[in-house]
């Protein structure tokens, strides 16, 4: 049985004060909590068991924020991240919810107009590895960046100052129960933090990584400008209304 894992760490600095009194992942997009967007997604694709991933000083709000989950129809389990030190870093505090099976990770700022059942059920069917969900992007920088040869991923690079292709990869990931030893083996990065990029490359070495395309409009809501349209989205989705 697939388990969701959703991401919802930081301090959401670039929102400040927005982000004064509580987490970015709370504040309305659409007519909800950001956050209720992705436990929709993840419910909608048939995932009840979710965890919620947040830092010390927002977890009780989360708490009041979704509860225990019936009124979405699933059950939530929260961890606290003590420390701020990646996306791997939070995932790996995953390791005993999962219990030995698939997991899907979403992070909690990442909107989409779309649902993305149909590349859940491709995780569903795949043997082993992972797989990421890549969108066509005018500014890749800001992201985790795919080169592709044919139909295969070669490599992910984190924020490259000189892009290889616009491929940005987004904030969905899928992984079989090897994940936490691959998390196990990578070093922080430049800037301090275990790198998701750096586990998916891993897995690329591995040839096992897959990737699905997304379907319709994508932002990380991060910032006043990609808020704004992420609240746009939201609103004009057929998806989601
Ligand atoms: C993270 C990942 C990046 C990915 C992005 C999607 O970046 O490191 O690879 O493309 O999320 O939202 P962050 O914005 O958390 O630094």
């Amino acid at each position: 049985m697939l388990k969701g894992v959703i991401l919802a760490g930081g301090l959401g600095t670039r929102l400040y004060p927005l982000t004064k009194v509580t987490s970015k992942h709370l504040l309305p997009v659409g007519n909800e909590p950001m956050i209720f967007h992705s436990v929709k997604q993840l419910t909608t694709a048939g995932i009840t068991d979710i965890l919620i991933v947040t830092n010390p000083e927002y977890v009780g709000d989360f708490v009041s924020a979704l509860g225990s989950g019936k009124e979405f129809g699933c059950e939530f389990t929260y961890r606290v991240q003590e420390e701020a030190r990646g996306i791997a870093h939070a995932l790996a505090l995953a390791e005993g919810f999962a219990g030995g099976g698939k997991i899907v990770v979403l992070l909690g700022d990442n909107i989409f107009e779309t649902a993305i059942h149909e590349s859940v059920s491709d995780f569903q069917v795949q043997q082993r590895g992972a797989r990421v969900l890549l969108k066509q992007v005018s500014d890749p920088e800001r992201y985790g960046v795919a080169t592709l040869n044919g139909t295969r991923i070669v490599a992910i690079e984190e924020k490259p100052e000189h892009p290889k292709s616009d491929y940005a990869v987004v904030g969905v990931y899928f992984y079989d129960a090897a994940v936490f030893d691959v998390i196990r083996t990578i070093e922080p990065s430049a800037r301090g933090e275990y790198e998701i990029t750096a586990v998916n490359n891993v897995y690329i070495q591995r040839g096992e990584l897959e990737y699905s395309f997304v379907h319709g409009k994508w932002v990380d809501a991060g910032t006043f400008d990609s808020l704004t349209e992420a609240h746009q989205i939201l609103l004009n989705s057929a998806d989601w209304q």
